[in-house]
């Protein structure tokens, strides 16, 4: 499969080639930027492309306004595309709602008169913790429109994650839902809800979607149903949408890091539009008549940029869909794609993963003969799940566009193109960096290293689609991003080229673990952990797994008094997935004597991971910086012992 080439007749961007294309955006990003920032309306252009004259705080667009509803809405309903239809949702037990462009349009404008009447201004933040229901997106470009910050979270994060995002954000406003449907069961949204607004003083109003028609519990001036505020507002009602700066944030969106709580990733307004505009362009060359599936959730920054804004600038059709990938039947995606005739399906190698263990015969009973495109995100994609998606799913026809990039990044950074003449694709390999991207695989020192050895992955320049800052955080910003390599901006990703040039990602060199693509914090763990009366110390390490990629693992230990018994075990992960949410889940908790750690109490956690996938340790002269190789091996013999 190594020698796969792109079909011919889908190489539509006039490029010849790729090295000279990339060259050019790389000498002169003003110029390239401008070419293609121009695909966009803007309602006052730029005076200045990039402003690097305060770095890492870089600003693109300077001077220029623009509105993201705008974009993806306003545009359109003055053309054709007025009765295209913009998302085609179907819901986890099987209703369904069609809403064309015009219809998108119409809702987003009166539910951001109803934003408006509650008060909420330009940079107000506003929080949503919805599942992927149409009225996700709507609130997204109802704030957009008026100039308010989005902060989605996750609707399967716990309501104390939600009180710590709606916290940091110090929000306004509150948009969830009565309940959400998952494999058929009702998760009660409204109520984990009301125990994060126990701790959130600054939410003045909370909008409530009925959804699931469940009971829930409504505190006179202050919770409101979204379908009785919306009686109020009259069906043609237009806002203004707000010409706001390119650097004001259009949303933040919170991510785990190494320390701490979250991080408030901010996303400015025209850099990242121009951004996440193109990368999809470049990437997946999307068509007018595309039928585009993100098969991801809108709480994470793929479904923000591939769902939300990318799709919509584009005029594409989407689907949204609400539930879990194998409910009620292991071919619900399958049935999806053939009864919408989606052409372009975007997903991660986890899902794959789950997909092959369920066999092929799933995938067989469906005509999947629409599909052009297939796409990966969110982990490295391995051969076989590659092999078994090209086949399988894409019937030998469709080029697998392997996605790198990050919440930070705001859109594609390493990726193949449909739409260019380019290098064959080499299954498990991202291949070479979008125009604009100059990454680098480098070792401790910053120097690049070389072919087929191991490195950081590092992005050389600026790009308009980068993160701006962290949410009232400039100092951490820094210090995560570019201290490690000063001047650079540091992924915390190991990379490696070939000797063909190719990118492999592979996996992260922090302490952030994958889990069936979502990123959790091992520190966020610990500390929920030690929160825990029984705890003493608390160390979490990511184990191999054949479908998640990696699930936490636990090691703790107790304080005086307690026992190490089962019920405890599993009250402890009942406690972490009440504290963070399901996603974080440990897939086991050990109890131990004590943890390894080096003379200055730094916990040895590659040790720990090597022990929990049963790998040998590996090299050790660079494993942990303090302890000698001697007490390391001992640590991993003891600890090895006392798991069996
Ligand atoms: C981390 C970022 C990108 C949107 C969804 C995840 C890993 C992402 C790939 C890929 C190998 C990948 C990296 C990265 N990752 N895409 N195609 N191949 N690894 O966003 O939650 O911010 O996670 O996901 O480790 O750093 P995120």
């Amino acid at each position: 499969m190594s020698k796969e080439t792109l079909p011919v007749e889908s190489r539509i961007i006039p490029v010849k080639r790729l090295e000279e294309y990339w060259e050019r955006s790389i000498e002169d990003p003003e110029g390239f930027w401008s070419e293609h920032a121009r695909a966009l309306q803007w309602f006052k252009t730029w005076d200045k492309v990039l402003d690097a004259s305060n770095p890492p705080f870089y600003k693109w667009f300077v001077g220029g306004k623009i509105n993201a509803s705008y974009n993806a809405l306003d545009v359109h309903i003055k053309t054709w595309r007025k009765n295209k239809v913009a998302y085609i949702w179907e819901g986890e037990p099987g209703d369904t709602r069609v809403i064309t462009y015009y219809q998108l349009y119409k809702e987003v404008n009166r539910i951001a008169k109803i934003l408006k009447n509650m008060g909420v201004k330009k940079g107000d933040r506003v929080t949503l913790y919805l599942p992927m229901i149409p009225e996700l997106p709507m609130v997204m470009l109802a704030c957009a429109r008026i100039g308010a910050i989005h902060s989605v979270v996750f609707s399967g994060f716990s309501g104390e994650s939600l009180a710590s995002r709606i916290n940091d954000s110090n929000s306004k406003i509150l948009i969830t839902a009565d309940g959400a449907y998952r494999r058929g069961k009702i998760i009660p949204l409204k109520e984990w809800a009301d125990k994060a607004l126990k701790l959130t003083p600054s939410i003045e109003s909370v909008i409530v979607v009925r959804r699931t028609g469940s009971k829930v519990n409504m505190v006179e001036n202050r919770d409101y149903w979204l379908h009785e505020l919306l009686a109020g507002i009259e069906p043609d009602t237009y806002v203004e949408p707000e010409p706001v700066e390119s650097t004001h944030p259009l949303y933040i969106l919170y991510t785990s890091g190494t320390t701490g709580k979250p991080k408030g990733v901010e996303h400015s307004t025209g850099g990242y539009l121009a951004w996440v505009y193109w990368t999809l362009k470049w990437a997946f060359d999307p068509r007018e008549e595309d039928v585009w599936w993100c098969a991801a959730d809108i709480g994470w920054v793929t479904g923000h940029s591939y769902i939300v804004y990318s799709p919509l600038m584009h005029g594409l059709t989407s689907i949204m869909y609400e539930g879990a990938p194998d409910y009620p039947h292991p071919d619900r995606w399958w049935s999806i794609i053939e009864k919408y005739g989606v052409t372009i399906i975007y997903t991660a190698p986890t899902a794959i993963r789950a997909f092959m263990r369920y066999g092929e015969e799933w995938v067989k009973k469906h005509d999947l003969s629409s599909l052009r495109i297939l796409g990966s995100v969110g982990e490295p994609i391995n051969p076989e799940a590659w092999n078994w998606y090209y086949k399988n799913v894409g019937g030998e026809r469709c080029p697998i566009i392997d996605t790198w990039w990050q919440t930070e990044t705001g859109g594609f950074m390493i990726s193949p193109s449909a739409g260019v003449e380019l290098a064959p694709l080499k299954p498990g390999s991202a291949t070479f960096p979008l125009p604009g991207i100059d990454a680098e695989v480098v070792n401790d020192n910053g120097k690049r290293v070389e072919p087929g050895e191991r490195g950081y992955l590092i992005i050389k320049k600026p790009w308009p689609g980068m993160l701006q800052t962290l949410w009232k955080d400039p100092e951490r910003y820094v210090e995560v991003y570019y201290k490690k390599f000063p001047g650079f901006y540091y992924t915390g990703d190991y990379a490696m080229r070939d000797s063909d040039g190719y990118f492999w990602l592979l996996g992260r060199a922090d302490e952030v673990l994958k889990v069936a693509a979502h990123r959790i914090g091992t520190t966020e763990l610990e500390s929920v952990l030690v929160s825990y009366p029984a705890v003493a110390e608390a160390a979490v390490a990511g184990k191999a797994d054949p479908v998640k990629g990696e699930v936490p693992v636990a090691f703790v230990v107790l304080r005086e008094g307690y026992s190490p018994l089962n019920s405890l075990r599993e009250e402890l992960v009942k406690y972490v997935r009440n504290q963070i949410g399901p996603i974080a889940t440990p897939a086991n908790i050990f109890f131990v004597d004590k943890l390894p750690k080096t003379r200055s109490g730094k916990i040895m956690r590659r040790l720990l991971k090597s022990v929990v996938s049963d790998q040998p340790l590996g090299d050790i002269t660079t494993l942990e910086d303090e302890a000698s190789v001697e007490e390391i091996k001992k640590a991993y013999d003891e600890l090895k012992k006392e798991l069996e």
